[in-house]
């Protein structure tokens, strides 16, 4: 496909530009209906403790090699990115059927986390595949 809506110049321009703000929109603003911010910042304590998330996909989310995969890039491997799923995904981690790198995710993370602690985390984890929209902060 060559032509790139997000690049069109002339009287197309304004309407291209408010159908490409909607879409680059769009899914942040489905992410925002989970992101009550308390809950993210419950989310993000819990992740970088007793929930464990962290000794896997490292303290920024990015993944470590051989452990866990990169939560703040754009795909999901598995599930469709929704709030439910990811809250799915962490109560039920990915079995041995399931896994696309040969490495596990126990339920939970191996964690004690209860039901509202792994919705905060999910929460938090949406969080950082929204940003994925911004350029990165670097860390
Ligand atoms: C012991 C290591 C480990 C821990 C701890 C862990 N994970 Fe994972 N997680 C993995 C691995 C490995 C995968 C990817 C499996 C695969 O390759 O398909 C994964 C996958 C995921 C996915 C799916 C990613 C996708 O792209 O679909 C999510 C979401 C996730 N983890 C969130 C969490 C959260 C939140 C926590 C903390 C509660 C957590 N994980 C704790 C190892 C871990």
């Amino acid at each position: 496909m060559t032509s790139q809506p997000c690049g069109r110049s002339g009287r197309a321009w304004a309407i291209a530009s408010l159908a490409c703000a909607f879409t680059l929109l769009s899914p942040t603003l489905l992410a925002a209906q989970e992101a009550d911010p308390a809950l993210v910042a419950e989310g993000r304590t819990l992740y970088t403790g007793i929930a464990l998330c962290f000794a896997c996909h490292g303290v920024n989310g990015r993944g470590v090699p051989g452990a866990g995969v990169d939560l703040t890039d754009d795909e999901w491997l598995h599930d469709d990115g929704s709030f439910e799923s990811l809250v799915q995904r962490i109560l039920n981690g990915v079995g041995v059927q399931e896994t696309r790198s040969g490495v596990i995710m126990l339920p939970r993370g191996g964690s004690m986390i209860t039901d509202d602690q792994a919705r905060a985390v999910a929460a938090y984890v949406l969080s950082l595949k929204s940003t994925e929209m911004r350029p990165r902060p670097e860390t």
